[in-house]
C-alpha cells in the first residue's frame, strides 16, 4: 500500500492582491482516458499536455503492466503505444493506483471482459473507497473480483473469458462506473448500453467517439441512454489535453476572495458538464467573465478572468447541478465563507465517498476557521462572514484528499489570521505545480517542516 510519504504541513497567510496569468495544468479526467484508450488502441497515441500528477502517473504504470508501451517525451508530450481491444497481458505484480478513484475504477472496467487476473490497491484513502460501485456492473459482463469486507482494496478481478454484453442503469450519479462499464462493453460482443439519470461528466464518450468505436448518446425519459457496439479496432489518436477546470477552480476561487486581485486563467473547457462552479460563482454575484470564447476540438473553451468580488451573495446551490461541479463543493465552501448569507448546497451524497468525506472535512476544517456549517446526510450549509470577515487561524486536517489542502491554503489567503493543513502533500496527485504558480500570482504559502 503506497502513502505520500512524509506529511507536509502548510500555511497560507493573507496574500497581497493575486495578479497575473495561471496556466493550470491538464485535465485529470482527461489524462487517464487518454492513456487508457491510447493502451486499448492498436498503434501509436500523441498526447501533449498531460497531467503529470501522481494519479495520472500511477494510470501510466499501470498500462505499462497491462502490456502497452507507454513514453514520456518530457514536457507533457507523451506516446502510448496500445495493444488493441483485448490485448492486454496480466500484469505481473499488483497494480497501485495510489489516490486515484478514477485510475482504479477505470482500469478495472478496460481489463474485465479480458482473460487476465490483475490485484488492485492504493493508498490509506483509495483502500477505503467503495468499489462495489463498479465490480456489481463488471459481474454482469462475467467478470469476478474479490475484495476485502465492504467491497474495498486490495482487490483481485478476474476477466470474463467469455463476456457477455450489459445494460445497466447507473445507480449514483458517476462518470467512473459509467466510464467502466463502457470500457468493459469494449470487449464483449454486442451492444453494451449505460442508462444514466443524471449526466456526468462526458469524457469517455467524447473520447470512444474519437478512437473510433460506435457509440450513441440518446437523452430520453429514463435518462441519458448511451449505446457502445463492442469489440472495434481503435485508432490510436493524436490528443492535445486541454486545462484542468477542476484545477482552475482554486486561483478563480482564490482572487475572488483575495482584494485586489485580478487574474486569468487560459484555456478553461466549460463542457457543461463540467463547469457547474463557474455558474454558481456567478450566480453569488462573483466578478468573473468569460473571455475569448471559442470552440477546441469541439469543446467550448473559454480565458476565465477572476477578480475580488467584495459582493458575493449566498445561494441554494440548484442541486442538478451537483454533478458538473462535484469536485468544486470544497473550494466553494471556502468562497461561501466570505460572502454574505446562507450557502446551501443539496444533493451532494457523493461528496462522502470521494477521497475523503468532503463534507465532514471541511466542515471540521471550516469550524476551526471560526466559519459556522451545518450538515445531514447529502445536503451541507455554510454561513458566509462577508469579504472581511473570515478570521481564519486555524489548522484543517486534510484527510489525504488534494482538494481539501488546496481548498484551506486558498482560504488563508483572504481571511484575517493564517489558515493551515497538517499534510498538503496529497495536493502532488493532481496539481503538482500549486504551489510555485499560486506564488507567482502572489500567494504566500510555505512548507512548515523546512
Ligand atoms: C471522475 C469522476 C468523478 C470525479 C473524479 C473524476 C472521472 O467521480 O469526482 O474526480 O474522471 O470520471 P465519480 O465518478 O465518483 O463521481
Amino acid at each position: 500500500m503506497s502513502g505520500h510519504g512524509t506529511p507536509i504541513p502548510m500555511t497560507s497567510r493573507r496574500a497581497s492582491p493575486l495578479k497575473g496569468v495561471a496556466e493550470v495544468p491538464g485535465d485529470k479526467s482527461i489524462s487517464h482516458r487518454s492513456l487508457i484508450l491510447g493502451a486499448m488502441a492498436i498503434g501509436e497515441t500523441k498526447i501533449s499536455g498531460l497531467l503529470e500528477g501522481e494519479d495520472v502517473l500511477d494510470t501510466a504504470k499501470a498500462m505499462q503492466a497491462f502490456g502497452a508501451e507507454v513514453i514520456n517525451h518530457g514536457g507533457g508530450e507523451w506516446s502510448v503505444f496500445g495493444v488493441g481491444v483485448g490485448g492486454f497481458a496480466e500484469p505481473e505484480n499488483v497494480i497501485d493506483c495510489g489516490n486515484s478513484g478514477t485510475g482504479v475504477r477505470l482500469i478495472m472496467g478496460a481489463m474485465a471482459t479480458s482473460p487476465i487476473t490483475a490485484t488492485f490497491t492504493g493508498d490509506a484513502s483509495l483502500n477505503k473507497r467503495p468499489m462495489a460501485r463498479v465490480t456489481d456492473p463488471l459481474a454482469l459482463f462475467g467478470t469476478q473480483s474479490v475484495g476485502r469486507s465492504g467491497g474495498r482494496l486490495p482487490m483481485t478481478i478476474i476477466g470474463a473469458a467469455d463476456p457477455v454484453p450489459v445494460r445497466y442503469t447507473v445507480p449514483v450519479p458517476s462518470a467512473q462506473v459509467k466510464s467502466a462499464v463502457l470500457l468493459a462493453g469494449l470487449n464483449a460482443p454486442g451492444k453494451t448500453v449505460v442508462i444514466e439519470k443524471e449526466a456526468t461528466r462526458d469524457h469517455s464518450e467524447r473520447m470512444l467517439a474519437g478512437f473510433g468505436a460506435e457509440i450513441t448518446t440518446e437523452d430520453t425519459e429514463e435518462g441519458r441512454v448511451i449505446t457502445l457496439t463492442g469489440r472495434p479496432e481503435l485508432k490510436p489518436q493524436v490528443i492535445a489535453v486541454p486545462r484542468d477546470p477542476s484545477s482552475a477552480a482554486f486561483p478563480v476561487c482564490a482572487a475572488l476572495i483575495t482584494p485586489g486581485s485580478d487574474v486569468l486563467v487560459p484555456g478553461i473547457g466549460l463542457n457543461p458538464t463540467r463547469a457547474g462552479l463557474f455558474y454558481t460563482l456567478q450566480d453569488m454575484g462573483a466578478d468573473l467573465t468569460f473571455e475569448n470564447e471559442r470552440l477546441e476540438g469541439g469543446e467550448p473553451v473559454a480565458d476565465l478572468r477572476a477578480k475580488f468580488s467584495p459582493n458575493m451573495k449566498g445561494i441554494e446551490v440548484p442541486p442538478e447541478r451537483a454533478a458538473s461541479m462535484i469536485d468544486e463543493y470544497p473550494v466553494l465552501s471556502v468562497v461561501a465563507s466570505f460572502a454574505t448569507g446562507t450557502t446551501m448546497m443539496a444533493g451532494v451524497k457523493e461528496l462522502r465517498v470521494k477521497e475523503s468525506d468532503r463534507i465532514d472535512a471541511m466542515a471540521k476544517g471550516l469550524r476551526a476557521n471560526g466559519i459556522t456549517v451545518e450538515e445531514g446526510e447529502d445536503w451541507w450549509s455554510v454561513e458566509g462572514c462577508g469579504p472581511e470577515g473570515v478570521k481564519g487561524g486555524g489548522t484543517a486536517q486534510s484527510f489525504l484528499d488534494h482538494r481539501i489542502a488546496m481548498s484551506f491554503m486558498v482560504m488563508g489567503m483572504g481571511a484575517q489570521n493564517p489558515v493551515s493543513v497538517d499534510d498538503g502533500s496529497p495536493i502532488a496527485t493532481s496539481f503538482p505545480i500549486f504551489e510555485p504558480l499560486m506564488a507567482g500570482l502572489g500567494a504566500n504559502i510555505t512548507r512548515d517542516n523546512g
